[in-house]
């Protein structure tokens, strides 16, 4: 039940200072993160707040047609209550998946940690290192996991991903976006300062100059890597001999350490079927493998080759001359993922997904329709399709505006009440993260830790 429907003053909050601003460890070096072990004892407001829901359920069941009565007593909590407990130092005492607010970002911890130690035992039995790509999840909680399971370090795609990687104390960076600009070019030496393995990316002589110049004027030398299109036309110099040619010219500016080529097919990630998917990838990377291999028999030192994809994670080990991968979604994975196809089926199910929005039935128009506050602000709608139910088979979703789903229940397997709770596989994992300031990370129905999430670009 949710304090919307309560008219009793809540006596817990009367005393309660306004709340602090929402705490993130990743801005703070060495900072305690949000995480919390969970204990019994019950919340202070719980047993005020379930008398009141409880009295605010009868009144509805007065004034309400049955299919529409409110059945869930849980206490209910804003996101900036949650933090203030942590950040108070209080534990997380009982909470539990009714208690959050919607819509919200969950994680399913069990499903999560599967995906991560899944593809580092598949990356250590293929002889090559992991690099995951940390813009999926933009979480030094998320990083500090990977690690731990092996990984090199993580991938970034912006500055504000680095610096709060750096800042969590995570190393190992390979920053796959160019870095072009003064106010880039500072932040990158910054930090380069700080954690002198940090990879950048050039695929071009006027920024790879640059590069050398400013490197020169801080007194740094630089590692890079070769920046080559795989064939997607987004970034990267071309295979072949644009790209020899550039990288024997990197290769001798005095302030830059050339370490090796970015390669990154995300064309190849989402194409439906394996085999399909298979042929694009090994085509797309041939090119650049040819160049690497080329480069390295001409006396280069070029030591990484850094690709692949959750799409391709089992399809790029064969190539050679291929070192690392740099997955992103396998840790939550997502629809336009679990469409693809695996290799023996028509769900991509190689990874459980772990990530889903949590959202809370607010009308019941119709038997057959009901509506969530989840909507356009709550999903990345960069897809032709929007979210999947987790567990609600044969159920249709709409958006019906920035704060509204609508669910077709025609063929659904059940029914919906208001107030029920409701989620949502998203429909593309990396921009849907960065709508949500936190994860709530759950043990079943237990919150077991709140992870923040480096979000934006500032
Ligand atoms: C450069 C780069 N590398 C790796 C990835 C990870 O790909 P995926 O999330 O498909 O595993 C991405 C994702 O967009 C990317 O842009």
């Amino acid at each position: 039940m949710h304090r919307t429907g309560l008219s009793a003053p809540d006596p817990g909050r009367k005393c309660r200072r306004a709340p602090p601003p929402v705490a993130n460890s990743l801005a703070t070096p060495g900072a305690a993160p949000l995480l919390e072990s969970v204990s019994s004892a019950p919340l202070p407001r719980r047993a005020f707040l379930r008398r009141a829901a409880a009295s605010a359920t009868a009144t509805a069941a007065a004034l309400t047609a049955p299919h529409v009565v409110a059945r869930d007593t849980a206490a209910g909590y804003t996101g900036a209550e949650i933090d203030e407990r942590l950040a108070r130092g209080q534990p997380l005492a009982g909470l539990t998946r009714a208690d959050l607010p919607t819509p919200s970002l969950l994680l399913d911890l069990d499903a999560f940690e599967a995906n991560v130690a899944k593809l580092a035992a598949h990356t250590r039995a293929a002889g090559l290192a992991l690099r995951p790509h940390a813009k999926t999840h933009k979480c030094v909680e998320i990083a500090r996991r990977q690690r731990a399971a092996g990984a090199v370090g993580v991938c970034v795609a912006t500055l504000r991903e680095a610096e709060a990687m750096a800042a969590g104390g995570i190393g190992g960076l390979l920053i796959t976006s160019e870095l072009a600009g003064p106010e880039k070019i500072r932040r990158l030496l910054r930090l380069v300062r700080a954690q002198p393995d940090t990879l950048c990316v050039v695929d071009q002589l006027p920024h790879a100059e640059q590069l050398d110049a400013a490197a020169r004027a801080a007194g740094l030398n630089l590692p890079v890597l070769l920046d080559v299109d795989p064939g997607s036309r987004r970034t990267g110099v071309a295979a072949g001999a644009p790209a020899e040619t550039l990288a024997r010219v990197v290769a001798r500016l005095p302030h830059l350490r050339l370490r090796g080529f970015h390669c990154y097919s995300g064309s190849s990630a989402h194409v439906v079927g394996y085999a399909a998917r298979r042929d694009h990838s090994h085509a797309a990377l041939a090119p650049a493998l040819a160049s690497f291999a080329a480069l390295r028999r001409d006396g280069l030192p070029l030591e990484v080759f850094s690709g692949g994809s959750t799409g391709t994670y089992n399809i790029d080990p064969g190539l050679p001359g291929l070192t690392e991968l740099q997955c992103g979604s396998y840790v939550f994975m997502d629809v336009d993922y679990r469409r693809i196809g695996g290799r023996s089926g028509a769900l991509y199910e190689d990874f459980a997904p772990s990530l889903t929005v949590l959202a809370t039935v607010i009308s019941q128009p119709a038997p057959d329709r009901a509506t969530v506050d989840a909507g356009l602000k709550a999903f990345a709608t960069d897809k032709r399709f929007g979210p999947d139910f987790k567990d609600l088979p044969g159920a249709k979703f709409s958006y019906g505006g920035d704060e509204h789903g609508i669910v077709d229940l025609a063929g659904a397997a059940r029914s919906l009440r208001l107030g029920d709770r409701l989620e949502f596989i998203v429909p593309h994992c990396d921009p849907n993260v960065n709508l949500y300031d936190r994860f709530y990370c759950l043990r079943g129905d237990r919150v077991e830790a709140v992870w923040p999430i480096a979000r934006g670009y500032a």
